[in-house]
């Protein structure tokens, strides 16, 4: 296997065949539905295994996707991936990736900056909001044990918590974590957060608070949450919402982020960056690197500490993956992330419109951003019916939860390219598979 001229034919024929493939998403269903057995033969037998793999995806770049939480990335984002596979730069260990190191800490500085983080902060780029949520929590621990924590620690967190946290605690040995109830929007109950942080006073390891919850996107009130939680640890859970700070017009939703001690960010979602790039922020960064302090001296020499980024973060062999969103902001600035988190916003709210002005959709909540769940007036499996149906149709694709007790159908806008066409279609979908 070599880089030869083969090879570049190939990789030139490759790139056009994907961008030919992005560029007509539209004449494809959202999903060619099959099942496991189906696919395994498929591609088993296939003689064109890049046709198998664009014929059988999800498309996520597919207007009428409006899924999971996982983006369609921007192709800048698609070639910054080429570039770092291709150079395949381990950035834990200076020395193995001194560009790759500069880069991170050059982007990781600049998330923290646009969070109002101060100059003492710190963080790192792990593989998504779990290992941010992790990381957020070992800080946490690393500070709650310098001030005489011992046993018996618990987590308070929000019921719509990402279950992430409640795993993170697991690895920690953590047994306590203390679901405070939400409100009728879907956010924190405040009072519940102040009589659980009453009744569990000094054994408190962190608060969790979440900007932009999985199941309706809710934003807590951080300002509040802070105010509560006095000098408690209060990590927020930021990795579908941190992204708002883009756009002067929703950044008002994570008010008080700055003032968090720790919080998740993950750029493979709202920034639209191909997975993975997560990222973790401490506001006192001394906690994240007490949380990490490891014996490795082959590997962290104690006069480059600062610059190897293995002595705060799990992994050790660790893709480069910063590198393609310090590639998009060189070539194209922080315009094409506001647009489109304005654009899914508006989506957003147009579908809601739609639903609320409908006899037969029933709105859950208001949107707050970009995920939003309603119903059809009907029971509960009819509504987990319509939503598989919906997806085997191949017209579009959404989610379902469950939301206090009820089946719901929920979606994430997360293509710039839904428009209100694609909303009405959606809706029509949905209307001629439940009769
Ligand atoms: C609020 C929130 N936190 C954390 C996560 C986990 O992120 P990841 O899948 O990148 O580990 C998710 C994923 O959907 C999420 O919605």
């Amino acid at each position: 296997m070599h880089f030869d001229r083969t090879m570049r034919e190939h990789a030139h024929a490759l790139v056009d065949r994907l961008f030919d493939h992005v560029e007509n998403i539209e004449s494809r269903p959202v999903v060619d539905w099959k099942s496991a057995p189906e696919l395994r033969d498929l591609i088993r037998d296939t003689s064109d295994p890049v046709k198998a793999l664009l014929d059988h995806s999800i498309q996520l770049h597919h207007p009428s996707y409006m899924g999971h939480q996982v983006c369609p990335p921007f192709p800048s984002a698609i070639l910054g991936d080429l570039i770092i596979s291709t150079l395949n730069q381990s950035t834990a260990v200076w020395e193995m990736s001194p560009v790759g190191t500069v880069i991170e800490q050059e982007m990781v500085r600049w998330l923290a900056t646009l969070a109002g983080y101060p100059a003492e902060s710190l963080g790192t780029a792990v593989s998504g909001g779990s290992a941010a949520n992790l990381t957020g929590l070992l800080a946490a621990r690393a500070r709650w044990r310098a001030r005489g924590g011992d046993g018996g620690a618990v987590i308070l967190a929000s019921a719509d918590t990402h279950y992430s946290v409640a795993r993170a605690a697991s690895i920690m040995g953590v047994e306590h974590v203390v679901k405070i109830e939400t409100d009728h929007r879907h956010q924190m109950n405040l009072e519940a957060l102040e009589r659980a942080l009453r009744d569990h006073g000094a054994s408190v390891l962190a608060v969790v608070a979440t900007s932009g919850s999985t199941a309706t996107g809710a934003f807590d009130d951080l300002l509040r949450a802070r105010e509560l939680a006095k000098d408690t640890w209060l990590h927020v859970d930021a990795a579908h919402g941190a992204s708002v700070l883009l756009s002067e017009r929703l950044k008002h939703l994570v008010r008080g982020l700055d003032q968090a001690d720790s919080f998740s960010w993950d750029p493979h979602k709202m920034l639209w960056m191909p997975l993975s790039l997560g990222a973790i922020l401490v506001r006192d960064g001394q906690w994240l690197r007490r949380a990490f302090e490891a014996d490795a001296p082959y590997l962290f020499h104690a006069e480059r500490e600062p610059d190897n980024i293995g002595a705060v973060t799990i992994q050790c062999s660790k893709r480069a993956d910063a590198i393609k969103l310090w590639l998009t902001l060189k070539l194209f600035g922080t315009e094409p992330f506001r647009d489109a988190l304005e654009k899914v916003s508006d989506i957003t709210r147009y579908l809601h419109d739609r639903v609320v002005e409908s006899s037969d959709f029933e709105a859950m909540h208001e949107p707050q951003f970009n995920i939003y769940c309603f119903r059809y007036r009907g029971s509960d499996d009819e509504n987990l019916a319509l939503r598989e149906k919906l997806i085997r149709s191949g017209d579009a694709w959404i989610t379902s939860t469950v939301l206090k007790g009820r089946r719901v159908l929920r979606v994430t806008m997360i293509n710039p390219r839904t428009e209100k066409r694609h909303v009405d279609e959606m809706l029509a979908s949905l209307r001629r598979l439940a009769r």
